[in-house]
């Protein structure tokens, strides 16, 4: 089974031409990450738009994001928001969260974004224990070993209605695999097994292929 198709970045580009456009800030995040050489695992142009599309869908006023690297998603959901509207993003590198904070700065949206630097699983006991304000939109994209741990914190600090998005949950159809030698897939199990008949959350995966491969997005919505 191949495992990437040059097709799938095609018809991104062609996606991209139609539907979303050249965009500067965006551009210069990228060039900017490369230069500072930060992996190049940000989601792609199409997957930003989604994220994008998806806060505003739900209104989002407060959106949590969880794995910063150089705030190119950062980017697509500070833009969801109105001027009064906050995203909290977390990063465990400080390096990464500099750069991230200059790209947003250059963007137009760093009014709207803080930066938390540390290990998430802190960063969130800390905003659990300061009773911070419900979020609307959680992005969970930080990494997968945690990924169960996320959506506890996640369902913790959000409202009622509150949708969240996770990254990577196919990783090219490794998921399936118990014994896979990727140390990623059994934290991506883990989210799944919690998911399965959870009393307080309804998701759903969706496989997706293009400029970023072959992996797939979990969405999920927190209900009453
Ligand atoms: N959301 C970004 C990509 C994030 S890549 C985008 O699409 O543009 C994953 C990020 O999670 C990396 O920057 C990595 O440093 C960060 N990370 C890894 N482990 C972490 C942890 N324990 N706490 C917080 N961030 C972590
Ligand atoms: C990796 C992490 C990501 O969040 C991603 O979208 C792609 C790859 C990684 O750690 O390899
Ligand atoms: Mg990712």
């Amino acid at each position: 089974m191949a495992k990437s198709d040059p097709n799938w970045s095609d018809v991104d580009d062609y996606i991209v031409r139609h539907l979303i456009g050249k965009d500067e800030a965006l551009d210069a995040c990228l060039a900017a990450n490369e230069k500072a050489g930060l992996p190049a695992i940000d989601v792609s142009p199409a997957q930003g738009r989604m994220l994008e599309l998806l806060a505003r869908g739900v209104s989002a006023r407060r959106i949590l994001e969880i794995g910063t690297l150089g705030g190119y998603s950062a980017i697509w959901l500070a833009r969801a928001l109105s001027d009064d509207g906050r995203l909290v993003s977390l990063e465990l590198e400080p390096h990464y969260a500099a750069i991230a904070r200059s790209n947003l700065e250059r963007a137009g949206q760093s009014d709207k974004v803080e930066i938390i630097v540390g290990k998430a699983v802190n960063s969130l006991s800390a905003m659990e224990a300061n009773k911070a304000p419900p979020f609307d939109f959680v992005f969970v994209d930080a990494d997968k070993e945690n990924y169960a741990a996320y959506l506890d914190h996640a369902i913790r600090l959000s409202r009622t209605g509150a949708m969240l998005v996770f990254d990577n949950v196919v990783r090219e159809g490794g998921v399936i695999d118990p014994d896979s030698d990727d140390p990623k897939v059994p934290g991506t199990r883990a989210l799944y097994a919690a998911l399965q008949n959870h009393p307080k959350v309804d998701a759903t995966a969706i496989q997706t292929v293009g400029s970023k491969n072959w992996d797939g997005f979990l969405l999920a919505v927190v209900h009453a």
